[in-house]
């Protein structure tokens, strides 16, 4: 059993995380400025309300109640918003990360992991894409997670601190106990807003564009459900605490769904019509983002359990008709 500060554990990702540390016995601190996560999502462990970004109250946890390890979840993941205002992108995911680093540094925490994205390859030029596919962000969002990782091997090389970049492609679902679930404020992603569209919480679903090199021409994402990233973390967990080397991986479900796809399914599951418009291309959006999973399954023996669309739109049903109370 080990004591896991996760930061960012009120949010949609950690909150999930949170429970599947706590089901595996470990002990959780939360640390959460509650800036978009919510105090009740945060089923288990101790909550403590605060920024990453101070040095001081980092301090005082990691002196009173030093962890073995540190997970890393609280980021600003809205690329447009990223393209409007870099500067809050880089000032938190970027600037506050290092102040959460250098504090673990100073207490002799040595194992971290952190949440990367698919958006560090940017427009990829292979697909599907592995680790050593060239990294080139297109935007600040993806530019402030590819600077941590740089800053992550440097910090490996000079001071030891070990770390474990996920990369995820595009997280989905929610627990299949509806105990916790999306919930971004303004919602952004594909799943909770045709979900949204089925449960009546919004008129319909626009699809950004269908005349993409896809074969219904829609963009085509790997979607990976929210408990087999959480599982990815705990096997990434058990390797750093059993010493093992920094590393990195990506992390999809190496099957792509286009959005129609997406749309079509989500209607077989909900049983409801969604009502669906055409509208024009997102800027920045690729074609096909797929994953190449192969280097984590080799190393760490991940395998997804709910790899299927189905599972991760039943699973993220159950919560939306939950938020909706319908
Ligand atoms: N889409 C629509 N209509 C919508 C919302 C999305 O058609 O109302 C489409 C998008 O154009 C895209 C697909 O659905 O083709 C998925 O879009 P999401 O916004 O759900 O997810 P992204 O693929 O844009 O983003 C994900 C992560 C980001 C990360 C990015 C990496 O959520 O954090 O992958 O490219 F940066």
């Amino acid at each position: 059993m080990a004591h896991v500060l996760v930061v960012g554990g009120a949010g949609y990702i950690g909150s999930h995380m949170v429970l599947a540390l706590d089901q595996a016995g470990h002990r959780v601190t939360v640390l959460d400025d509650l800036s978009s996560g919510h105090r009740e999502a945060v089923l288990a462990g101790r909550l403590i309300e605060g920024s990453l970004g101070d040095g001081q109250l980092l301090d005082g946890l990691l002196a009173s109640d030093p962890p073995d390890a540190v997970m890393h979840f609280a980021a600003f993941i809205e690329v447009g918003e990223s393209v409007r205002d870099p500067g809050k992108y880089y000032r938190n995911n970027f600037a506050a990360t290092q102040v959460l680093l250098d504090a673990m540094r100073r207490h002799g925490v040595d194992a971290f992991i952190f949440s990367s994205t698919a958006a560090i390859f940017g427009e990829p030029r292979s697909v599907p894409i592995d680790e050593a596919h060239p990294k080139g962000p297109i935007n600040p969002y993806g530019r402030s997670k590819w600077m941590v990782e740089q800053l992550l091997e440097d910090y490996d090389r000079a001071y030891g601190l070990r770390a474990v970049a996920l990369r995820y492609f595009n997280a989905a679902g929610a627990d299949p106990e509806g105990r916790v679930g999306e919930r971004h404020d303004p919602e952004t992603h594909l799943i909770p807003l045709v979900l949204q569209a089925a449960s009546g919480r919004r008129e319909s679903i626009t699809v950004f564009g269908e005349d993409y090199d896809t074969p219904d021409g829609t963009c085509i994402r790997d979607y990976i459900h929210v408990v087999d990233l959480c599982q990815a973390h705990l096997l990434a967990l058990d390797a750093l605490l059993d010493g093992a080397p920094s590393a990195r991986y990506n992390l999809g479900n190496g099957a792509g769904y286009s959005v129609r796809e997406v749309i079509d399914t989500a209607r077989r599951v909900t049983g409801r019509e969604i009502p669906q418009r055409l509208g024009s291309r997102r800027p920045g959006d690729p074609a096909r983002l797929v994953a190449d999973s192969r280097r984590i399954t080799a190393e760490l023996g991940w395998s997804p359990r709910y790899g299927d669309l189905e599972d991760i739109l039943r699973h993220a049903w159950v919560w939306e008709r939950h938020m909706a109370g319908v």
